[in-house]
């Protein structure tokens, strides 16, 4: 051990540490500076750890502690706080540079570095600063412009006061700062990994290392006497069903027999200190029969394939959509065309770890189990985790979360928590490795999908058919939802007179598909785009006004039979072909030896609101006339805080600042439904909407303004409402019915450069054009469209996850800055009645259209359409006839 003497944020410090110590531990757990973050296994990968030692950027991750005797080293406290912000976190916070935050103090301080050398940079130098500064949720041109707003207060040109709205600006259609922003920004935000909790234990994993096996035994003898092992917990010492399967009970928390993945959980052992534990798990002796692995849909289709879950058929989940007789119209088309389509396993990337902390609060049998975690819905899982875990009493509370985009749908460390905390009665945290997050969470499905386009000789579409194989992995999670929502939305933006679908969700011994932003039509609409897209060719038609010419239109129906109201996708086509249009003669005269450019486009109609959703909101009058709202709303970056405040303060018509929100615990809440499908806004906030309504009723008869003057009228402060769907969904046997209450359109272009020799495509510019009726907060629904846009980038042309291979955040590519580039974002307001405020959802709208942009702009530049994601150099060089 080493004595290290040295300064954190101007104050000396003292600390003994031994030669493998990094300064982001010695932060962390020793002085408790909690700002800078742990994303990649201490990698130096993310940057969520960055803090400046010695006027230079580090990734404190990787930065030795024995190197550090009389350092200086500022972390994001040292900058400023929520009441008192550097002008830096100022600029993050008014630019709309933070959704999760769980990236933003590493930006904040690379920014410092940055600026502090070079106080006007420019774009490449801001994205050669910050290349190895990783962010899944904001879009990479808010932190960019965040830079460039910090330069400009720092040169002394502005300041924060002119870029805030002023404070007569209504709630609505301004960006009002998030009420979490400045906590964010000056890493104050409670993560679950930066609890401090006295006692508190730590959980490490046993996890099977096969693809496919069976569990034979189990020794934990040698594991038991390991230096601080406190105890080994398996499937024995459960007495709950033991069972996290979000629709179906395929998920245990612990295995018994069969582990039908890689990572299929087994044991965990509870120790004093993480390391501790981590080193007597790989002491635990398993014993397994190693059994062959069912990878692919056809192996699990096979006839006499075993079964990969006990329970359930190979075959775990079929849809089928018939509207009209789409064999009979595709015979008779004048033009057809055939293709198949697929799309890749892709991991949803938050950067924070899985994590939770669980601790029984009081004694016996009236304790209540007490979970924190990275819930999107915590009346649900605090419920699936109850019966899991066979505890009656569970409280779930919801820190901050770093990134979200699905993976938050199902429980995953919160099981193990709960059930050491439970058994061991003491306060129990576990925080997963990255490599270990990725094998249990759930990813984006792939889609096998082939499909026949028909059109009569005007082009008119006559008939659209899909069969598509979804291969499912070893857990169903949520993947019966995902194919619902496939053929839900399956016509897209589109009139298709006619459709056939059939739909297969798959098991296979592989990491398992859930919730991903977007969740089915993403891959759906990759097809549909896709073979819109060789019509035109077919037909020599502009692609863009074949798309118009196809669009459906209030009184048509949809896929689902469903006779639309309204059709808002028009108007946002009308705004982009002009564009479109423009970019196309750009490309075509842009001539440069081994570069071509090309132009694709691709529409979305995203529906919201589902059969049978309800949310519930209440509200509570206060004594300044303010109101408290309750309501589980998760808001892991998308800006659900800001909209339950906004749609607050302007239906109460008083000031934001009195708006209180208590949101992220099952105590005291009602349960608003989970913060996932794009439907906290349209859903969540009518709920608000209807709470306040009560409220204002009850004020206006009795003439009070204070929770007192309330209540002194006989009437209560608080009021709950509801808003709940009536539709019931589609029919099973022929996909017909209502499916959606409400939906938002868009259309996306892209242009890109493909580079002949190396294969590389290059987005240069993307054009998002939008009506998701009222814009609450502009800048954060552009966060959304822009956040979706890099990583529908990102899905086009580069992540694939391979399970066993990828492991941390180069084995898995990601859109870095490096690869951002520039968007337009055109919003269309079409105020829906039926909306709360008139607005309805923009959480992943920009998953669905972004793919089959880019894919079309390729087709347009090298005039080969590649139809299987990601579009790597390989595929591209392929597709030109340079590589077999
Ligand atoms: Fe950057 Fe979430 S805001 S990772």
């Amino acid at each position: 051990m080493k004595k290290i003497t040295f300064k954190v944020n101007a104050v000396p410090k003292e600390v003994m540490v031994d030669e493998k110590a990094v300064l982001l531990d010695v932060l962390r757990k020793g002085l408790h500076f909690t700002g800078a973050k742990q994303s990649c296994d201490r990698k130096g990968q993310c940057g969520a750890c960055t803090v400046i030692v010695n006027k230079k950027a580090v990734k404190s991750c990787i930065t030795k502690m024995k190197d550090l005797e009389g350092a200086d080293v500022i972390t994001v406290e040292g900058l400023g706080t929520p009441e008192n912000p550097h002008l830096i976190q100022e600029a993050f916070v008014l630019a709309g540079a933070i959704q999760c935050g769980f990236c933003t103090p590493g930006m904040i301080m690379a920014a410092k570095a940055l600026l502090d050398e070079n106080n006007n940079p420019s774009v490449e130098e801001i994205k050669k600063a910050f290349r190895r500064n990783l962010c899944r949720c904001t879009g990479y041109n808010m932190i960019i412009n965040a830079v460039q707003l910090a330069g400009q207060f720092l040169r002394g040109e502005t300041t924060p006061d002119q870029h805030r709205p002023a404070k007569s600006d209504p709630p609505i259609g301004f960006s009002h700062p998030r009420p979490s922003g400045y906590v964010k920004a000056c890493g104050a935000a409670k993560y679950t990994d930066d609890f401090f909790v006295e006692g508190c234990l730590e959980l490490a994993a046993v996890r099977s290392p096969h693809f496919n096996a069976k569990l034979i035994s189990i020794d934990a003898t040698d594991a038991e006497k390991m230096p601080g092992v406190v105890g080994v917990i398996t499937a024995k010492d459960i007495k709950g069903n033991n069972n996290v399967g979000m629709l179906i009970k395929d998920e245990p928390i612990f295995s018994t027999d069969v582990l039908p993945v890689l990572g299929s959980p087994i044991a965990a052992v509870v120790a004093l200190t993480r390391e501790q534990a981590q080193a007597a798990a790989k002491a635990v002796k398993v014993e397994y029969e190693v059994l062959p692995r069912i990878a692919t849909a056809a192996e699990a289709l096979a006839e006499g394939a075993p079964q990969i879950q006990p329970d359930f058929p190979n075959m775990v989940y079929p849809v089928v959509q018939i509207k009209g007789d789409a064999e009979k119209a595709l015979a008779s088309s004048a033009h057809v065309v055939e293709a198949r389509f697929s799309t890749p396993l892709v991991h949803q990337a938050s950067l924070e770890p899985e994590s939770a902390l669980a601790y029984m609060d009081g004694e016996g049998e009236d304790a209540q189990l007490v979970v924190y975690g990275r819930s999107i819905w915590i009346h649900y899982h605090a419920t699936l985790l109850s019966e899991a875990v066979g505890w009656p009493n569970v409280r779930y509370i919801e820190p901050y979360v770093g990134g979200q985009f699905g993976i938050k749908s199902d429980i995953t460390t919160e099981g193990m928590a709960a059930v050491a905390a439970l058994h061991f009665k003491q306060p129990v945290r576990y925080v997963a490795s990255l490599e270990e997050t990725m094998v249990m969470t759930t990813k984006r499905h792939p889609y096998d999908m082939t499909v026949k386009l028909g059109a009569d000789e005007n082009g008119k579409f006559t008939a659209f058919l899909m069969d598509f194989i979804v291969e499912n992995g070893a857990h169903a999670s949520t993947g019966p939802v995902i194919l619902d929502r496939s053929i839900e939305m399956l016509s897209g933006a589109y009139d298709l007179p006619t459709v056939k679908a059939n739909g297969k969700l798959v098991y296979t011994n592989d990491v398992w598909g859930g919730s991903a932003r977007g969740a089915g039509p993403p891959q759906a609409n990759f097809a549909v785009e896709g073979a819109v897209e060789l019509m035109a060719a077919k037909l020599k038609m502009d692609p863009c006004e074949l798309r118009i010419k196809n669009l459906l239109y209030p009184g048509g129906t949809t896929s689902t039979g469903e006779t639309v109201s309204e059709w808002a996708v028009r108007g946002c086509f009308e705004r982009v072909k002009p564009l479109y249009e423009k970019a196309c003669q750009e490309a075509k005269a842009a001539k440069s030896n081994g570069i071509r450019r090309g132009v694709g486009i691709a529409g979305c109609s995203f529906g919201i609101g589902g059969g049978n959703d309800t949310s519930h909101m209440a509200v509570e009058l206060e004594e300044d006339g303010g109101i408290t709202i309750y309501g589980a709303v998760a808001d892991p970056g998308e800006g659900n805080d800001c909209m339950l405040t906004q749609i607050g303060a302007h239906c109460m018509n008083i000031p934001m600042a009195k708006i209180r929100l208590v949101v992220r615990d099952t105590e005291g809440t009602p349960d608003a439904g989970i913060a996932a499908s794009s439907r906290l806004t349209y859903m969540g906030g009518q709920a608000l909407v209807k709470a306040i309504g009560m409220l204002k009723e009850a004020m206006k008869e009795t003439g009070a303004r204070t929770r007192s003057e309330l209540e002194k009228a006989g009437k209560p402060a608080r009021y709950m409402a509801g808003h709940i769907l009536t539709h019931t969904g589609l029919d099973k046997t022929t996909g017909q019915g209502q499916a959606w209450a409400s939906r938002l359109h868009g259309v996306q272009m892209a242009e890109v450069e493909v580079n002949t020799e190396t294969g590389e495509v290059k987005v240069i510019k993307m054009i998002n054009a939008f009506d998701a009726g009222t814009v609450i907060n502009p800048l954060a629904f552009i966060g959304q469209i822009e956040g979706g846009a890099d990583q529908g980038a990102g899905y086009a042309l580069r992540e694939h996850f391979v399970l066993g291979k990828t492991k941390d955040w180069i084995t898995y590519k990601f859109p870095t800055m490096a690869t951002s580039f520039p968007m337009e974002n055109i919003l269309i307001e079409s105020p829906r009645p039926d909306g709360p405020v008139g607005a309805t959802g923009m959480g992943e709208a920009t998953m669905v259209a972004t793919h089959p942009a880019i894919a079309n702009a390729v087709f347009n530049a090298i005039g080969v359409m590649i139809k299987d994601l990601p579009i790597t150099p390989d595929k591209v060089l392929t597709a030109l006839g340079k590589k077999k």
